[in-house]
């Protein structure tokens, strides 16, 4: 059964307090350095690409899940996003001069996460940026916001808390990470520093 069927439509509701502060910081982001194409990867129910549309910015999104894509395409304010597996993408090489992930990585099994950044960093341009959301649990992480996690990954059950706990296991972001083509530029953290976006950026060749 797909992962999302029943929590799509409750999906932005259910987490608005804990993303709005995390969707605010990636539009500053984008505001800060202007890029010109943007591919939401795993964009869900497409709501960073509605807030982007408001603030003036064209992005495209992908999804693998019909029921997200569903709602992405329904409201007021409708994103654009297309049915797509990250870890195969359709795109040419280094078509877009930002491609973000948001809380997609620490659900998948670590070589499909591992083949999605390595697809985010092909069909980057060089020069251009990689942006990713997702958990960071450490020693600076408050007991509240692990236990809050916890219990949320919990809930999603099955092979999503597995991949969760491995995910955490091997020491989140850094061990999905390529250390030779990407430079970080910024971080965040959110949820009492549970929580890290990373600005990385891939490195011209020359
Ligand atoms: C936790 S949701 C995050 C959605 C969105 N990025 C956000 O910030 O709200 C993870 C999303 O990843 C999508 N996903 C999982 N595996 C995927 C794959 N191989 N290709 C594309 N999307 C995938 C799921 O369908 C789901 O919509």
């Amino acid at each position: 059964m797909e992962e999302y069927k029943y929590s799509a439509k409750f999906y932005d509701r259910l987490l608005f307090p804990f993303m709005q502060p995390i969707r605010n910081r990636v539009i500053k982001v984008i505001k800060r350095y202007q890029y010109k194409t943007i591919l939401d990867v795993c964009c869900g129910t497409g709501d960073q690409l509605k807030q982007l549309k408001v603030q003036g910015f064209d992005a495209e999104g992908i999804d693998i899940s019909d029921a997200m894509l569903n709602i992405a395409n329904k409201g007021k304010v409708k994103a654009l996003c297309k049915h797509q597996d990250a870890s195969q993408m359709h795109y040419k090489d280094a078509k877009f001069a930002l491609v973000m992930t948001a809380f997609a990585l620490h659900e998948k099994d670590h070589d499909t996460a591992h083949k999605i950044v390595e697809e985010m960093v092909r069909v980057t341009s060089e020069g251009g940026d990689i942006l990713i959301v997702d958990y960071e649990l450490s020693e600076k992480t408050s007991m509240l916001s692990k236990m809050l996690i916890y219990a949320i990954e919990w809930f999603a059950g099955g092979e999503h808390y597995r991949n969760f706990r491995t995910y955490v296991s091997k020491g989140g972001l850094p061990a999905l990470l390529p250390t030779t083509t990407l430079k970080e530029v910024k971080r965040f953290y959110f949820a009492q520093h549970g929580v890290v976006l990373l600005l990385l950026r891939k490195e011209t060749k020359d």
